[in-house]
């Protein structure tokens, strides 16, 4: 019994020895992305440097990159780090701290995120959904974060006359749009209404005709064809009756020149 705890003891200690050489320093507190600042409260020691490293979001959890060394207690927050975590430690010679980890950067905390649009379109109308890349402009600002949705027909020639439709609904259906035409789609955030972040990339389709449309299209086109093609009829056979004499008496002579030819 006496022995096993001495083991026991014995083992803490060494224990304690390691934890003291690896993590000789305390490590900074509070480490957070906060607005568009990564931030973290210093640590006690005196004359330390601070390593910064980051995980892009979908790489693997062991892919750390490195930033900088660091002496101040802040870093600006830049777009591409978006979804990236970040940890940081305290550095002094050989001696490190543990890594202490922040939350993952969010569109709250860079200016560049946009909405993800997508668009359905049928005969009859045409669909507008968005997504948030994340949900933290709704957590921040609620009701003040809209949609800008813009839409125009593109015209060969002119500049194209915008329409748009503020909103803070996922789901749009827009107003009725003329068929066979080409429009062009885009969507951008306003915060406070005033536009914030990066536009959506611009869409375009054609609206299809209506089934309705269509059949009313081929309709119109057989009947056209069939008065047409009998009016053409009817003009042939009226031409063809009035010229009848007249083409007997320009073919004839022409039968009685050659024996007259052949007289000479
Ligand atoms: C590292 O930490 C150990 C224990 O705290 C200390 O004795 C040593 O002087 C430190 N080395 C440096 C370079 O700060
Ligand atoms: C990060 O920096 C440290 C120290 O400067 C270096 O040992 C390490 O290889 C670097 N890691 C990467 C992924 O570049
Ligand atoms: C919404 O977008 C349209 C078209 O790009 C633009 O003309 C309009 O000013 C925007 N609205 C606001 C409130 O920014
Ligand atoms: C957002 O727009 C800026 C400049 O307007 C551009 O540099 C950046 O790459 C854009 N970001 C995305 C995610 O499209």
């Amino acid at each position: 019994m006496i022995l096993h705890l001495h083991v026991v003891a014995v083992l803490v200690l060494i224990i304690n020895i390691n934890i003291e050489r690896t993590f000789g320093l305390k490590p900074p507190q509070d480490v957070r992305v906060v607005k568009s600042y990564l931030q973290w409260k210093p640590s006690n020691d005196d004359n330390v440097l601070y390593s910064l490293q980051y995980n892009p979001k979908y790489k693997s959890e062991e892919e750390w990159l490195n930033v900088s060394s660091h002496i101040g207690t802040k870093l600006r927050i830049t777009p591409e780090f978006y979804g990236a975590v970040f940890r940081v430690r305290t550095e002094k010679g050989n001696n490190v701290s543990e890594w202490q980890y922040s939350n993952p950067v969010q569109c709250v905390n860079v200016a560049s995120c946009l909405p993800v649009t997508n668009l359905i379109v049928t005969p009859e109308r045409v669909y507008l959904t968005m997504v948030h890349m994340d949900e933290s402009l709704e957590k921040e600002y609620g009701e003040h974060i809209e949609f800008n949705i813009s839409y125009w027909k593109v015209d060969n020639g002119g500049s194209p006359k915008v329409e748009s439709i503020i909103t803070n609904r996922k789901n749009v259906l827009l107003p009725e749009l003329e068929s066979e035409q080409n429009y062009c789609f885009q969507v951008e955030y306003l915060l406070y209404d005033k536009p914030y972040g990066n536009a959506s990339k611009e869409r375009c389709e054609i609206i299809p005709e209506t089934p309705e449309a269509a059949r009313r299209r081929v309709l119109l086109y057989s009947i056209l064809t069939t008065f047409v093609v009998s009016a053409m009829c009817g003009i042939c056979i009226f031409v063809l009756f009035k010229h009848h004499k007249k083409m007997k008496q320009l073919l004839q002579p022409v039968q009685l020149e050659i024996p007259d030819h052949y007289r000479e």
